[in-house]
């Protein structure tokens, strides 16, 4: 799995990291066997070269590769060709790839980070925006993995209490529904909303000199404590280490503003939105900005 990926609370893929070394790893929960959680080998997101090493040095053991493509840690364009690149090794070794598609499902544009490079995971998640707020989750295989599961030898047991619950498969189809027949409209508003934030505050923090700047995957933004290139979390948790009391002003200030900036740090918007509460959360976040980092 890649590094600063999170895939929920399945025991055996949550570590506490080292900061110097991310992919030095430490079970987060008690009472797991060491051999399972040895079985998980992590690679570093975003850095082929180092990734390609480890994965080659495994190479036959390698059951699947699991990915968050686009993490809500570090949103950008810039991870694109880190995921297209992993994605074609695994492809041109026989490797399963499975992307974890459970934020930016349904979120960004032509409905996951898989259509919009063009590429066929042979597994897939999805969840959040289908349910509309009811819990879901869904996972996508390919033709050539559901034909191997549904050999009788290779049986996989699934199945829990709110598997296939009538009032969230209705509620996930019509919202689906809707979702797909208003899709331009849809993600097109988005899209403008969006880049209408980027752009407004990236001149503003341009303008007052302030080394912040405003990244964005789609409709998946966040703000950056630094203006240096950084190519994951860790990177980014570094260059935010001494400022989380500042930071933590500047959310104290938003929220008594009317804006709730969630503490893990990534900004979702919403097809909801109006031009005018962007241009309201501009207005805040500015202010709140220039006040405790100029
Ligand atoms: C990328 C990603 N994968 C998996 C999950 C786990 O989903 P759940 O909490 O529904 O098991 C989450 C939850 O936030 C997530 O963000």
């Amino acid at each position: 799995m890649t590094s600063g990926s999170w895939h929920g609370s399945v025991d055996q893929l949550l570590f506490d990291l080292n900061s110097n070394n991310h992919l030095d790893k430490r079970e987060l929960s008690a009472g797991l066997t060491k051999d399972l959680s040895k079985k998980i080998i992590l690679v570093p997101y975003n850095d082929y070269k180092k990734s390609i090493t480890i994965l080659k040095k495994f190479k036959s053991k390698i059951a699947m590769v699991i990915i968050e493509p686009i993490q809500q840690a570090l949103p950008s364009k810039k991870c694109e060709d880190y995921i297209r690149n992993i994605y074609n090794y695994c492809k041109s070794k026989n490797i399963l790839i499975c992307f974890d598609e459970m934020i930016t499902g349904i979120r960004v544009n032509k409905f996951s980070v898989q259509n919009c490079l063009k590429l066929k995971p042979d597994l897939s998640t999805f969840g959040k925006i289908i349910g509309g707020g009811l819990p879901i989750g869904v996972i996508g295989l390919s033709k050539t993995v559901e034909k191997k599961l549904s050999e009788k030898k290779n049986k996989v047991f699934f199945g829990g209490t709110f598997s296939g619950n009538p009032l969230v498969a209705e509620i996930g189809y019509q919202n689906l529904s809707y979702i797909y027949k208003n899709k331009k409209k849809i993600f097109g508003h988005l899209e403008s909303l969006s880049d209408y934030f980027e752009k407004s505050l990236n001149l503003f923090l341009e303008k007052e000199k302030l080394n912040i700047k405003v990244i964005r995957y789609y409709s998946i933004l966040r703000i950056i404590y630094t203006k240096s290139i950084i190519k994951n979390k860790f990177d980014r948790q570094k260059k935010e280490e001494n400022l989380s009391k500042r930071i933590i002003k500047f959310q104290n200030f938003a929220v008594n503003n009317g804006v709730y900036l969630s503490k893990r740090g990534a900004i979702f918007f919403s097809y909801s939105y109006t031009k005018k509460d962007v241009e309201y959360l501009i207005d805040v976040i500015s202010k709140g900005l220039f006040k405790f980092f100029k």
